[in-house]
Formats: structure tokens, C-alpha cells, sequence
């Protein structure tokens, strides 16, 4: 699920949902994203003033930012320097003094915060009687980050700065420096000598001070046009005065109105980047994965990309407009470097992007001409708190991020595997029968779904008493062949009578409060609900609690959870969330936690499934759509609702890669479109596409057709199983590839640049990806009637058809076939990959599956990979219980062998792992790009450490096929007996 058409407070609201959606259905669904219902940045007062400055800086030629860092107040301790901005207010008066902190981190990054003195020592007045707090929110590190905070010991001051600048050097071997300009305040990030990021360089800095609201005499009220001119002249006179206050006080959108106690609170700043043409990041937008500009201009935006989690339901394609979840973590890219900058505010924020090109000087021999990104960053409130990276690669941004914000938890092995979704199975028996048709058409599948309608009467941790009469039953049936059950849990509290959750709610006060500090009530799936605040330690405490087993009765270990609706969603409220001036645990606005506040839940969530019984230690599985910097470490994430249409699989791509390298990689969209009813193509084609999915799960609104894979029919059926089985066979390689995201912040699924970050003709690619390191890169099909794609190779590898082997060389485009039943799926020259070939019903039943190493040679005749492989359930691997092996083959040589990356001592956990494996095998190897020389050999010699003196030195079988046309020849060793977890060599020449 979950949004559907939303009808405001009508009591019988499902009837009439019912009703609406049938008469959809008749008449082909047009309804589209209600684009009213959510505001324009100059709907948004902060935003509006702030563009507004920069449109004023723009047409001024003398345009210098009011803001100064005083020289005398710099100090310089631990890796931090310190200082007072002082802001020269427009209206006159005292100046602004706004603390600064520049601090140097040892990974090389910097952070810089700027605070307002008054606010902090809490100086000012609240307007409306309101107990919210009076600093500027600054506890968005508390959620977000989890270390990399350690300062760099070596970061030092320049003696040798200009007069009116401070330097300081940091980072590796002082690479890095910082150039601090007093006046206006300002600040150029440098990597050997090179300026990458600028702050403050348009002047558009702005943090809007506290300001006693002046009243004024209430004027008769005029009527109609009269007044709109009225207004009007108001406006423009307050224009000429200074400045326009008619946002600053209380703003009223869709008929609700914000009290805005603190009044104008914003903090912005311009960040440039030279020389780079490319920005990616700040997800979450249905946009291409190279940022488009916002200033408008032919095929650009005119609206600045929006961060403020929203329900968005049926969300328009290639708009900046802001969707369910938010990353505010951007990277520039071009040849050679990587930077990027990560701006932690958990308010409502808006970016500008707009690009400035340097033709080249004709007069000047040598100077191309270049292009730079210019960023224009409006948050509403809280603190000016920014950290700046500076590559110089890709990997090195995700990583630097990933130690701030956490790496992506390691999940249960099902969890990668294929979810079986829909609003709703209707009953325990239907999802038993949905699970035995997955098993009479062979189609493995590993989680069933249930979306709201399994509760009773929308009460969370309840059972709906006639629909699903005996849970317990039914999670021992998917049990059977390991497979589980995710059943949806909302932040919605249903506000009834005879429920004791609400109860206890109430009791506590564990829910959002409203601006006078009673407990908030609004509008959501069950009717007047309330919402349970996570920011309160406390109500973690109760949430924990609900999902022991004895108390959400009917549960089991195979049941994980799904967090919807958690933006949060309120059918009433203001752009369908929460109103602003309500308050959560500690007196904070949501104002400035509302991006912060998906991610509190789902957190507790996690939580609450570690600790559901006792002993029982397993990796938790929540699903998210709420989201911010890390959530990652909790929790999967989807795109949300989406359309069952071909532009919404096209988009899926750029989004998903977009989570990848902002930090999130545990990622999908819902296959096969939420809402309507897909073709039996588009189907077919977007489980295709979602096989490469990290988050891969089948989902489909209440009105739309039954759409199992076993429904679809001939051919469609059995070319969607190929396609699950695909995803199965590589659940080894998927694995390894998350195991890289959990220890170095790399993607899952990764885009062109990331791969080849020198290979500017690729930089803007985000319709093909390749998955972790394996190599393989894939192409899906996201057009109506295709039979072929165009693969785009960066580099003069042999790339080789997954299924038959034909060979694509060179760089530039390629045309590959793909008719309905081909999957576009190339392996690039020079990896190892690793498989399980045996079609089962679900990943728990291959966990002692033999392994298929496919080796495809690159131009040298070599390849290497690894493979990462643990238990898949517990969290043993974090005391040893693990095996990661290399693979590489010389082609000098004609070696391959296998190497133990783990570095860890021999554990009790290692051994009984290591036991458990033991006689898990690789049964074939496949070496693709095999060299001629190889044909008429009959046998390999193959070694093996630890095995009985017989089978140390064993001779195998091997056999030669010889390529037709453009096919690769290769050979197979079969079954060379070697163990998975073992050192091991196999000698081709021997
Ligand atoms: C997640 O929950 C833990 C345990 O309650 C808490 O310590 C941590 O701060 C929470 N993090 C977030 C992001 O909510
Ligand atoms: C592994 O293969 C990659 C790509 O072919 C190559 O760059 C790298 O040097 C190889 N590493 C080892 C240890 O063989």
C-alpha cells in the first residue's frame, strides 16, 4: 500500500473509496498526483524570501551577502575552529552574532555549523502562548550520524593566509584546506590547491534572525479586488522599505493555517562547485540521475528540488518535486574527482541547481571551457550544519558518508530474495493458496505480504477475527519451506475505545502532540487516529514491547514488519502530514524534525524485532517509506506509488541508482506498477527490470486485477520465472554485493560514473547498471515493443551475453537482443561470479546448495571476484561466523584459485559455521573468453588445502566448446569437488 484517493473525514469512507475507484476503472484512471494539494516554493514563505534574495543578488552588480566573521573572535583547538558571523540586519539595529564552527574530521572531511546566539541561550520570545523550544534545532546529528566524528589531530592554521582570510590545512598529508573569507563570510574548500567547493561564493547566505513581531493597528477589512490591491501596493511598499513580512508570521495553505510561534527562521546558503558539470543525490525525486537545473530554461525545471516526506500518491514523472523520503547528501562529479556535500537538517528544505558555463578564451591557448554547478540550499529552520567531502572518488564519498551515517544493514538472506505483495490477501487461506501456486508452477518466491486489512478494523497488532482466523497456522505453513510473512504496522493509532494500544497511548502521552500540548488527532486509514512520537525514549520502551509474541499474538520468527504511511501521513493535515507548530517529545517543532520522523519510527521498529523474545537473536526486516540519512541502518526502503505504466518502470532505474549512491542502497520500486492494471508485457518486462532491485517485491493496489506470476499465463508465466529464477541463481553474487554495502558504504546497484568515473561520455547514464562487483551489467528493457536495447560499454573489455556468450567489444553503444523472453544481461571481461544453479522454491531451501563459479576472462586472459557467505539469519558474522573467499585466475599462469579474504581469528561461531559448510562444493566452473589453446585438453589438475592425501592433487574433467560467430569460446570443469569455504587451486596448464 498504501495512499489511495483520500475522502476527507467522510465517515463511510471505504464505501466511498470502493465506489470512486470502480467508476475509475470504468472510465481508464486519469487521476494523477493532486499537484494543489502540496505547495510551490512560492507557496512556501521561507522558500519564496530566499529565491526572492537570490533573484536580488543576481540583478546587482554589487551584491555583497551582510555577514562577516569577526577576525577577533577565531580560535583554533582540536581540530576546530570557532568564531562569531556577525549579520548587519537590513532593518539596522545590533548586529547578528551567529556562532561558527569549522571542524576538520580525520576522514578528511569538514563540518561546518552556524548558530544564532540568541535563539541559543534562549533570548527570545514565543508568540501564541506556544512551550515549543526556543533554540534552532540541533539534534539532527543525534539521529543521524553514528561516528566519523573522531577530529583530525593534524588539521593546522596557515600562518601564511592573505589579510582577511584564515587557512587551514587538513586531511590527508594536509591536502585539504580551507580557505576562510572574513568579509563577506565565505569559505573555498581545496584539494591540492585546487578550489572544489564553494560556500557563500553568490553571496545568498542567509540565516533570518529572531525579530519581535511589531503589530500593527488592524486595518478595516476591505473586500475583494479592493483588497488584493490593497495587498498589492502593501507588498511593494514593504518592498521598498526592505522587506516583505507577509510570510513571516503565520502562513494558511489548503485551510490550514501554521502559527509559526518563532516566526522566520530559515537558513540558506549557495554551494558551487567549479568545473563540474554533473551533481547527483538528494533523493527522493521521480528525476534522471544527473540533476536537472531548476531555474528553467528549455527542458529544465522552474521549481527547486523539494526534500519534505510526503504522501504522494500516483507521483508525476521527471519533476523535482519531493516524494516520501529524503537524503540531503549531494555529490559532484566529473573527470578525476568526486565531492560532494552532505547539509543534516531535518527540516523542510529546497535546492536550486543551476549551471554556468565558461566558453573557452580564444585568446588564451589551452583554457577549455568549462562548466560549473551553482547550489542554492533553503531549509526552514534548525542549524546551518554542513559537511563537505572531497573525494577525490566516488567510492570515497560513499564510504566518508557511510561512516557518518552508518553502512546499510546486513539482511537476512530471504530479505534479498522475492516479496510477494498485494493490498490484500484477503484471508489466511488465500495466502496459503497463493503460496501453494507458487509451488504447482515451480516459481520461487520467499515472503508473502499482508497490507492493512488483515487487522481488525485497522487496530494495529490485532488479527481481523473473520478473515484471518488462525495466524499461527498459517506461518507455520510458509514455514514449511522457509518462507515468511511481513505484516504491515503504521504509525496511525486507531482512536477508539476497547484498544488497548491507544489506551496506554493516551495514558503515557506517547503520542505527537498539538501546539497547545494535547495529544494530537488526525485523520488516517483507521479513521481519527494518533501518532506515536519515537523521538520519545519512552515510546520506543511501549513499541518494543507490543511485538513480544505473546503480546502481538499470532506472530512468529517468520514475521518481519512493514512501516507505511510514516512521512507521516495525515489525511487532513496540511500537504497531508502533520501541521508544523505540533510538538514532539522535548518540546521540539515538527517543523524541524518532519524528515527526521519516518526514520524514528522505523527504528523502532528494528528494535522492537530484536528483542521480540529472548535469546532470539536475528536480523530484523522493516520495510520504509519514510526515510532520511540513516535509515540505512534499519531498514529497506521502496519507491512508493507508484503507476503501473511504462514511464514509471523507466524511472524506477535512475531512483533506485539515485538510493545506491546516496547511501540507501537497499532499494526497489513496486513491480508491475501500484496502481492500474499492467499489460501482460509491462509485467513481464518490469519483473525483468526488478530482478535487479536490491528491495525486490511484486505489489498491487486493492482495485487493480490479481497479478501473481503464475496468472499472467504462456508465455508470460514462464518467462517472469526465468526471470525470478535469474535473480535466485544470483542470490550468491547479491549477497556478496551486499555484504561490500555494509562494510564500505559501495552501492548495490551501480551507475555508469560510479564504475567508470573517468569515462565523461558515460557520466549521465542511468538507464543500465551493474550489480556490486561482480561485473555484470544489465540493460532492462523499459519500452513498449522493444526486441533489442543499446548497451553503452565504457571501456575496450570484452563484455559477454550472460546466457550464450556473445561477445561485445569496444567502447561506445551496442544493440544486444531482447525480445520479450531475453533478459539483457552482459558479463564485463575480467570477473568471477558466483551462482547456485538448482531451481528451488525458495533462497532458505538453497542454503547448502553446490556452487557455479562463472569466470569471464578480460583482454590479459584474467578475472577475479569474491564471494561473501554467512548464516544469513543471525548476527554470528559479526564474531567471525563467515566466509569470504577471492577467486582469481592468472591467465599466465592458467590458475584459478581460491583465497580467504577473512581476516578475523578462528572463532567458536567460525568453526561451527565452517562445519555447517562443509560439504557445500563447487560443482562446476565455467570459463568464458577460454583461450583456443584450451581445446582437445581433456583434464585439469585440481589441489585442494586440507583435503585426505588421495584427493589432495585430483585430476578433472574438463571440456572445450568452440564459439560460433561472435560467441566466446569456453570450457567447463565439472564438479572439481573443492569445498566453498576452502583454499583451493585448479591448474588448467597442468
Ligand atoms: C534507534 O533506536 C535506538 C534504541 O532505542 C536508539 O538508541 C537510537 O537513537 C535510535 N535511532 C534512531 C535514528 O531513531
Ligand atoms: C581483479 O580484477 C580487476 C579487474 O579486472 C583488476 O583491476 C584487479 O587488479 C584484479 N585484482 C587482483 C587482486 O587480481
Amino acid at each position: 500500500m498504501a495512499s489511495s484517493l483520500r475522502i476527507r473525514s467522510a465517515p463511510r469512507w471505504t464505501a466511498v473509496l470502493l465506489l470512486w475507484a470502480a467508476l475509475c476503472c470504468l472510465f481508464v484512471p486519469v487521476v494523477m498526483v493532486k499537484q494543489h494539494d502540496f505547495k510551490k516554493c512560492d507557496q512556501s514563505g521561507f522558500c519564496k524570501r530566499n529565491r526572492h534574495l537570490a533573484d536580488t543578488a543576481a540583478a546587482s552588480s554589487s551584491w555583497t551577502a551582510p555577514y562577516a566573521l569577526d577576525a577577533a573572535s577565531i580560535t583554533f583547538k582540536d581540530g576546530q575552529l570557532s568564531g562569531t558571523v556577525l549579520k548587519t540586519p537590513k532593518e539596522g539595529g545590533e548586529k547578528v552574532r551567529l556562532p561558527l564552527t569549522v571542524t576538520f574530521l580525520e576522514s578528511g572531511v569538514a563540518r561546518v555549523t552556524l548558530d544564532e546566539e540568541k535563539r541559543q541561550k534562549g533570548e527570545i520570545e514565543l508568540r501564541h502562548g506556544s512551550q515549543a523550544r526556543k533554540e534552532r534545532y540541533n539534534e539532527a546529528g543525534k539521529w543521524a550520524l553514528v561516528g566519523g566524528l573522531k577530529v583530525a589531530e593534524g588539521a593546522a592554521l596557515s600562518e601564511k593566509a592573505e589579510k582577511g582570510y584564515t587557512k587551514v590545512f587538513y586531511g590527508e598529508a594536509g591536502k585539504h584546506q580551507a580557505v576562510i573569507r572574513h568579509e563577506p563570510f565565505g569559505i573555498e574548500f581545496q584539494r591540492d590547491g585546487e578550489t572544489q567547493v564553494k560556500f557563500n561564493d553568490r553571496g545568498l547566505i542567509n540565516v533570518e534572525h529572531w525579530r519581535q513581531k511589531v503589530e500593527k493597528p488592524a486595518e478595516e477589512k476591505k473586500e475583494g479586488e479592493e483588497e488584493k490591491k490593497e495587498e498589492e501596493k502593501k507588498e511593494e511598499e514593504e518592498e521598498e522599505k526592505g522587506e516583505d513580512e507577509s510570510t513571516w508570521w503565520e502562513e494558511t495553505f489548503g485551510g490550514n493555517t501554521d502559527s509559526k510561534p518563532r516566526g522566520p527562521e530559515s537558513v540558506s546558503l549557495d554551494i558551487s562547485f567549479p568545473g563540474y558539470e554533473h551533481v547527483f543525490g538528494i533523493p527522493e525525486h521521480a528525476t534522471r540521475l544527473s540533476l536537472k537545473t531548476t531555474r528553467g530554461g528549455d527542458g529544465n525545471y522552474d521549481e527547486p528540488y523539494r526534500l519534505y516526506n510526503a504522501d504522494v500518491f500516483e507521483y508525476e514523472m521527471d519533476s523535482p518535486m519531493t516524494l516520501y523520503g529524503a537524503i540531503p547528501f549531494m555529490q559532484a562529479h566529473r573527470k578525476g574527482s568526486t565531492v560532494g556535500v552532505f547539509w543534516l537538517n531535518g527540516a523542510e528544505t529546497w535546492v536550486d541547481v543551476t549551471k554556468a558555463k565558461t566558453s573557452a578564451n580564444p585568446l588564451s591557448l589551452g583554457t577549455k571551457g568549462h562548466t560549473d554547478t551553482q547550489t542554492h540550499w533553503i531549509s526552514e529552520s534548525g542549524l546551518l550544519d554542513v559537511f563537505i567531502f572531497l573525494g577525490p572518488t566516488p567510492a570515497d564519498l560513499t564510504r566518508q558518508y557511510g561512516e557518518l551515517t552508518g553502512y546499510t544493514a546486513m539482511p537476512q538472506s530471504f530479505a534479498i530474495a522475492y516479496h510477494q505483495c498485494r493490498w490484500n490477501y484477503v484471508t489466511d487461506e488465500d495466502v496459503k493458496d497463493v503460496d501453494r501456486k507458487f509451488d504447482k508452477f515451480k516459481i520461487p518466491y520467499d515472503v508473502i505480504w499482508l497490507d492493512i486489512e488483515y487487522t481488525h478494523e485497522k487496530k494495529y497488532f490485532t488479527w481481523d477475527p473473520l478473515t484471518f482466523v488462525n495466524p499461527t497456522k498459517m506461518h507455520n505453513h510458509l514455514d514449511k519451506r522457509n518462507r515468511k510473512l511481513v505484516a504491515i504496522i503504521d504509525p496511525h493509532i486507531k482512536n477508539v475505545g476497547d484498544y488497548p494500544v491507544i489506551d496506554e497511548i493516551k495514558k503515557k502521552e506517547l503520542a505527537v502532540k498539538n501546539k497547545e500540548g494535547g495529544l494530537f488527532n488526525g485523520h488516517c486509514w483507521p479513521g481519527d487516529s494518533m501518532w506515536v512520537d519515537c523521538f520519545n525514549p519512552e515510546t520506543i520502551k511501549f513499541w518494543k514491547a507490543l511485538f513480544k509474541y505473546d503480546s502481538f499474538k499470532g506472530t512468529a520468527p517468520n514475521t518481519f514488519i512493514w512501516n507505511d504511511m510514516n512521512e507521516p501521513s495525515v489525511f487532513n493535515g496540511p500537504e497531508i502530514t502533520m501541521p508544523k507548530d505540533n510538538l514532539h517529545h522535548g518540546n521540539w517543532e515538527h517543523r524541524d524534525v518532519h524528515n527526521i520522523n519516518g526514520m524514528t519510527f522505523h527504528n523502532a521498529t528494528y528494535q522492537a524485532l530484536l528483542e521480540r523474545k529472548k535469546g532470539e537473536i536475528r536480523r530484523p526486516f522493516v520495510l520504509t517509506r519514510a526515510f532520511y540519512s540513516g535509515s540505512q541502518r534499519s531498514s529497506a526502503m521502496w519507491t512508493g506509488d507508484n503507476l503501473a505504466e511504462w514511464s514509471h518502470l523507466e524511472a524506477s532505474l535512475p531512483m533506485v541508482l539515485n538510493q545506491g549512491i546516496s547511501g540507501f542502497p537497499f532499494a526497489g520500486a513496486d513491480v508491475g506498477g501500484f496502481f492500474g492494471n499492467p499489460s501482460s508485457e509491462l509485467l513481464t518486462r518490469w519483473y525483468q527490470a526488478g530482478i535487479y532491485y536490491p528491495f525486490f517485491r511484486g505489489h498491487a493496489h486493492i482495485d487493480t486485477r490479481r497479478r501473481e506470476p503464475y496468472l499472467a499465463g504462456s508465455p508470460y508465466t514462464e518467462i517472469i520465472t526465468q526471470a525470478l529464477r535469474l535473480r535466485y541463481q544470483l542470490l550468491p553474487a547479491w549477497y556478496t554485493a551486499f555484504h561490500e554495502a555494509h562494510t564500505t558504504g559501495a552501492p548495490i546497484i551501480r551507475p555508469n560514473f560510479w564504475v567508470h568515473p573517468d569515462d565523461e561520455a558515460g557520466f549521465a547514464i542511468d538507464d543500465q547498471l551493474y550489480v556490486g562487483s561482480t561485473g555484470l551489467l544489465a540493460k532492462p528493457v523499459t519500452k513498449e515493443g522493444a526486441d533489442s536495447v543499446s548497451v553503452y560499454l565504457a571501456d575496450g573489455q570484452p563484455y559477454y551475453d550472460y546466457f550464450d556468450y556473445t561477445t561485445y567489444q569496444g567502447k561506445g553503444h551496442h544493440t544486444v537482443p531482447a525480445p520479450l523472453e531475453k533478459i539483457p544481461l552482459l558479463m564485463q571481461g575480467g570477473h568471477i561470479i558466483p551462482r547456485r544453479d538448482r531451481p528451488r522454491r525458495s533462497s532458505g531451501l538453497m542454503k547448502f546448495d553446490p556452487f557455479t563459479l562463472v569466470v569471464a576472462l578480460n583482454k590479459e586472459g584474467s578475472a577475479n571476484g569474491t564471494l561473501y557467505l554467512d548464516d544469513g539469519e543471525t548476527f554470528d558474522y559479526q564474531q567471525g561466523a563467515f566466509i569470504h573467499r577471492r577467486f582469481a585466475f592468472d591467465g599466465k599462469r592458467g590458475i584459478l584459485t581460491s583465497t580467504n579474504l577473512a581476516e578475523g581469528s578462528r572463532t567458536a561461531k567460525l568453526d561451527a559455521f565452517l562445519k555447517s559448510m562443509a560439504r557445500v562444493r563447487v560443482e562446476k566452473i565455467i570459463v568464458v573468453g577460454a583461450p583456443k589453446s584450451w581445446k582437445g585438453k581433456k583434464e585439469v589438475v585440481v589441489m585442494e588445502e586440507g583435503a585426505k592425501e588421495s584427493a589432495r592433487r585430483k585430476k578433472v574433467a574438463i571440456e572445450f566448446f568452440e564459439g560460433k560467430g561472435k560467441q566466446a569460446d569456453w570450457a567447463v570443469v565439472r564438479d572439481p569437488k573443492v569445498g566453498i569455504g576452502r583454499g583451493w587451486k585448479v591448474d588448467f596448464l597442468g
